[in-house]
């Protein structure tokens, strides 16, 4: 990564006129019209998942969520309105750090991890009007020395359990989608054994001009699963569903969770379990269903928009395949009738390849094809 100003540095003038390294006449306008249908993504309840009685309905909820949008808020996950405030105090606290010791985790040249931006590529690129904090969490060892272990005590131990915290909800939630997509239990252990945790605290200052810019470039996630918590009340996610931009609006200590690039590459579904199972129901529709949906669950492009009043701020939780693992078509997926869609590629190198690259849409996926 190329080193670029601070952000929030930059807001610091009042009389500030948004440069044009920020101008995005490339961009949808981050501005949604009134005479779009606001819809919003489904919300699944984490304790009814793991509940034996009401396991079954939320499961049909979850796939539909994921098959139709990709995307959805999760509520009942077990985490307390305490500690979500107690990391929105320590994630707010950490960017008004000064500047002077912010500079301890300034990304090094070349460097995806640390404060900075994380995908730019190019003097000449456009940049997020954002400051972004990036960093690997687990497994441990990928901790980079001079990040997660330095960080201010209070910081790093929130961040520790909250870490352990998402480990366990991101496999819970894996394993829940395994289930209901009839891969076997041993193959997605394979996938998801030591799989790696990669955190990014988004700071959004306000803009004087907020329609000018982009907080984060539209993109899909190179993870399996990506788990958001917007720290405050501020909107500023978008989704692109159906060609349209749709806002996404927070539950209060509500996650949003969306599935990754990883986690399309591997599930493919198989039509004939599906159809198998789900033939008693009506046999014809789900035929129907099937070729609307083409059979995946989708890695959904999005991005933040900002504002000019308010400051925003989000915290990206990734969860991966184990880093020296292979993407691939979960193998009790494949038959003659659905064969892979993707090729076979290294995780370690789809990643190196996500960070040679800017934040655009989907197009790291699509040339796997
Ligand atoms: C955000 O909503 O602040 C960020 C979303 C993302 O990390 O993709
Ligand atoms: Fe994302």
């Amino acid at each position: 990564s190329l080193l670029v100003p601070c952000v929030q540095e930059l807001v610091k003038n009042p009389a500030l006129v948004v440069p044009d390294r920020y101008i995005r006449p490339d961009q949808d306008s981050p501005l949604i019209s009134d005479d779009t249908l606001i819809s919003q993504i489904p919300v699944i309840d984490m304790q009814s998942l793991l509940s034996k009685e009401s396991m079954d309905s939320e499961l049909a909820k979850l796939d539909f969520a994921c098959k139709e949008w990709g995307f959805f808020q999760l509520v009942n996950h077990g985490m307390s309105t305490a500690f979500l405030e107690k990391l929105k105090k320590e994630v707010e606290g950490f960017f008004n750090l000064s500047m002077e010791e912010k500079k301890k985790y300034w990304q090094h040249p070349g460097d995806i991890e640390g404060f900075g931006q994380a995908f730019v590529v190019s003097e000449e690129q456009k940049l997020d009007w954002a400051d972004l904090f990036n960093m690997m969490t687990l497994p441990v060892h990928l901790r980079k020395p001079h990040l997660f272990p330095e960080l201010p005590s209070s910081l790093r131990e929130t961040l520790e359990v909250y870490s352990m915290e998402l480990k366990t909800l991101s496999e819970n939630l894996i394993s829940k989608m395994g289930e209901v997509l009839n891969i076997k239990d041993e193959e997605m252990r394979e996938f998801f054994e030591n799989g790696v945790q990669a955190m990014r605290m988004n700071y959004y200052p306000p803009c004087p001009q907020p329609e000018k810019v982009m907080g984060l470039s539209p993109h899909s996630d190179a993870a399996a699963l990506a788990i958001l918590r917007q720290l405050n009340e501020v909107e500023g996610l978008q989704i692109k569903k159906d060609g349209k931009w749709i806002p996404v609006t927070p539950l209060p200590d509500a996650f949003i969770v969306n599935i990754g690039d990883t986690l399309e590459a591997i599930i493919i579904i198989n039509y004939l379990n599906l159809a198998f199972l789900c033939a008693c129901l009506c046999a014809l529709i789900i035929f129907a269903w099937q070729i609307i949906t083409n059979g995946t669950y989708p890695s959904i492009e999005h991005r933040a928009v900002v504002n000019s009043v308010q400051e925003r701020l989000s915290v990206a939780t990734a969860y991966s395949l184990r880093y020296d693992g292979e993407v691939y078509p979960a193998p009790s997926l494949i038959s003659e009738k659905t064969p892979p869609l993707f090729r076979r590629v290294r995780i370690e190198e789809y990643f190196r390849s996500r960070y040679a690259r800017e934040l655009r849409g989907k197009s790291q996926l699509d040339s796997l094809r």
